[in-house]
């Protein structure tokens, strides 16, 4: 992908995901996919993907603001005292369930380029009551973090849209401490496949066309240095396309 292409790709992620922020301020939900297939009914994306146990512990604005595929929050193993990186935190569901889980002595970063929705989580999680929620300003090919400094990184339905896997996976590589995990929700395709039929089940701002393959994702994370590398299906969102768990751990002492 060209420069000019990607730069202009992540703008228009920004654009729609700063007006979906907007649009939670007034009320409204918008999903991240296309208009077509993802409103606030969809049972594949958004808030209807938490307990009701979980909802009950948000804000309505956070839970209203949710744009993800997944629960990355139900399969990260969170334990007191982690700190856990949410990357993409969109209106901060996922960090402030984090943070609740992980206690006072943790802390859960939410890391999201677009300031509407780092607007939204701020506020979000002062009303959820989290001290121990810190939202920073960035792009996920460039986490302002320093190396090994996070035990669990979570995702929900980002690095589809991101214009630089490779630098993901190598950022991923450079913030998990050693023995550190990730347990990231995303839309994965198929490996039967090609990124052009990818592209013709849906928009890329709508995570559909960014989508990594399973094949794609696992050797990513195998390259960048992870063990018990896993992708698991949960829910197709399109032919060939799936709502998916994956998880991976970084080894010790680096093999
Ligand atoms: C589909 S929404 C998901 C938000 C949140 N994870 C959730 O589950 O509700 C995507 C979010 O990722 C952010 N985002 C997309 N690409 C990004 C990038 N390259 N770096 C940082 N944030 C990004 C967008 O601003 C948006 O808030």
């Amino acid at each position: 992908m060209s420069t000019t292409t990607s730069e202009a790709l992540r703008d228009e992620v920004r654009r729609r995901y700063a007006e979906a922020a907007l649009a939670v301020d007034e009320g409204e939900a918008r999903g991240c996919c296309d208009e077509s297939c993802c409103t606030r009914e969809s049972a594949d994306f958004g808030e209807s993907l938490y307990t009701i146990e979980q909802r009950g512990e948000l804000p309505d604005a956070a839970a209203l603001a949710s744009l993800g595929c997944g629960n990355p929050t139900a399969v990260a193993e969170l334990r007191a005292g982690d700190t856990v990186l949410d990357l993409g935190s969109g209106g901060g569901i996922d960090v402030i369930l984090s943070a609740k889980r992980v206690g006072p002595t943790g802390r859960a970063f939410g890391l999201d380029m677009t300031d509407e929705m780092l607007a939204l989580a701020v506020r979000n999680a002062a009303e959820a009551g989290v001290a121990n929620a810190i939202f920073l300003k960035g792009v996920i090919e460039e986490v302002p973090l320093p190396a090994a400094s996070v035990d669990v990184v979570i995702s929900n339905c980002v690095i589809n849209l991101s214009v630089d896997k490779p630098a993901v996976f190598a950022e991923l590589a450079r913030v998990v401490r050693p023995g550190g995990r990730i347990g990231v929700s995303d839309v994965v395709a198929e490996d039967r496949l090609e990124p052009a039929e990818r592209a013709e089940r849906g928009s890329y701002v709508g995570c559909v066309a960014g989508a990594l393959s399973k094949g794609e994702y696992e050797a990513a994370l195998e390259a960048a240095g992870f063990d018990d590398v896993s992708v698991e299906f949960t829910h197709e969102v399109a032919d060939g396309m799936h709502g998916a768990i994956v998880k991976a751990r970084k080894p010790l002492q680096a093999g």
